[in-house]
């Protein structure tokens, strides 16, 4: 019998079965989004500090995004590189408006591996080097180019034969990056904030002395916006923060609002390593994702989104740290804009579930720490909703850990 969308157990039994069991699941049937909000199939609401993983930065369903993807459907889905398109063309001239000035050519992809591979190719072509450099509890990615650049040893375990070679020095330590082999590195590749490890923020000094010995070192200098980007932390990109300047950047996650795509996104120095047929992709640069693309990119300029990121930021830290000085299972939160983590004293099984039946979603970073990825169009209500539910999910928690 075919499943229905209320049909909770058949489409549970269906994924768990039938999906490679490559993720963690949370329980919900998510059937609608709008905003900053999901509704499972019993009609229940949630507030969505997921945010599809990060990806839903205008919101689910965003009104703008919606339009462009259904008039891009009407006239034409699909078409590749080898022909020209006129959305491909609109979204380039509005994505040149919002990347730093150095840079002059994108490469188009599907994914942010994916974006993270071209960035590969482009720094071993140019260099003629094919060591590279990635800081301790990086994320880039899991196909095997990204993967070699990605820290997490648990990921690799298996797979260590097909990786690159790569020397990972300690993210936020300046004195590592001096004993980094750079003169024989292709490229540095750097979250200007980890995700992954739990939003840990680089200092300044890191960050210009990464650039400062790429330059000196003759290797590019590879900066991952594909979790940190389009506003999130309170600039378009994070790595305006550090007053550093990329030679290639990589974005993915809400670009598309959604319809997956990657981009990698080359200065002037390096716009032509590539050559005829040295990369190319069937889907990368279609026009329905970039109809939407271009929609995203004008709501984020036009309503400021990165100036609501930092403002919702500091209510949200505001109130993260209100909970620590409440309760005792947060040990301490980060965030910069809108990419927040709180460190528990208590394993996230123990809480997020909790915290999902109280109306709240998030996602996490290893086992003791909760991630907030949240859309950038919240607003004051919603950020004091999540710090509500948090209060209510630790103050039962808590309560009952006392009575036991
Ligand atoms: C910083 C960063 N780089 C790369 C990736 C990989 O992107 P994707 O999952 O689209 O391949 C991610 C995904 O979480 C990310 O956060």
């Amino acid at each position: 019998m075919p499943i229905g969308d209320r049909d909770l157990d058949g489409i549970i039994d269906v994924e768990n079965s039938r999906l490679l069991s490559t993720y963690r699941k949370f329980g919900v049937v998510a059937v609608k989004g709008k905003g900053s909000y999901l509704w499972d199939a019993g009609g229940r609401r949630f507030l969505d500090f997921m945010g599809g993983y990060g990806v839903a930065i205008v919101g689910h369903s965003r009104r703008e995004v919606i339009d462009a993807i259904e008039d891009q459907a009407e006239r034409l889905i699909i078409c590749h590189n080898t022909l020209y398109n006129p959305t491909r063309a609109k979204f380039l001239e509005e994505l040149f408006k919002v990347v730093p000035r150095n840079m002059s050519a994108a490469y188009m992809a599907n994914s942010g591996a994916e974006a993270i591979e071209a960035a590969i190719k482009i720094a071993v072509k140019a260099t003629g080097r094919s060591l590279f450099v990635a800081a301790k509890g990086s994320y880039h990615g899991k196909t095997i180019g990204a993967l070699s650049l990605t820290w997490g040893p648990r990921y690799k375990e298996h797979f260590s034969k097909l990786l690159l070679d790569v020397h990972f020095v300690e993210y936020g330590d300046p004195k590592s990056l001096e004993d980094a082999p750079l003169e024989d590195a292709a490229a540095i590749f750097l979250e200007p904030v980890q995700g992954e490890a739990g939003v840990r923020i680089p200092t300044r000094e890191f960050m210009t002395s990464a650039e400062r010995r790429c330059r000196k070192a003759g290797c590019l200098l590879v900066i991952d916006e594909i979790q940190s980007g389009l506003g999130r932390t309170g600039r378009m990109w994070a790595h305006e923060h550090w007053g550093i300047s990329p030679d290639v950047m990589t974005i993915g996650k809400g670009i598309a609002g959604g319809i997956p795509m990657g981009v990698t996104v080359v200065s002037s120095d390096y716009a032509d390593v590539l050559r005829l047929g040295e990369h190319t992709s069937t889907f990368g640069g279609n026009p329905l994702a970039s109809a939407a693309a271009a929609a995203v990119l004008r709501v984020i300029e036009e309503e400021d989104l990165a100036r609501n990121a930092e403002r919702m930021g500091h209510r949200f830290s505001r109130g993260l740290e209100g909970l620590e000085g409440r309760f005792r299972i947060p040990r301490e939160h980060r965030g910069l804009g809108l990419m927040a983590a709180l460190d528990m004293r208590l394993r996230i099984q123990e809480v997020i579930p909790r915290m999902i039946s109280n109306g709240l979603i998030s996602t996490y970073s290893g086992l003791r720490t909760l991630r907030f990825l949240p859309p950038l169009i919240v607003d004051e209500d919603d950020i004091d909703t999540s710090i509500s539910i948090l209060d209510t999910t630790f103050g039962a928690i808590e309560r009952e850990k006392r009575s036991m």
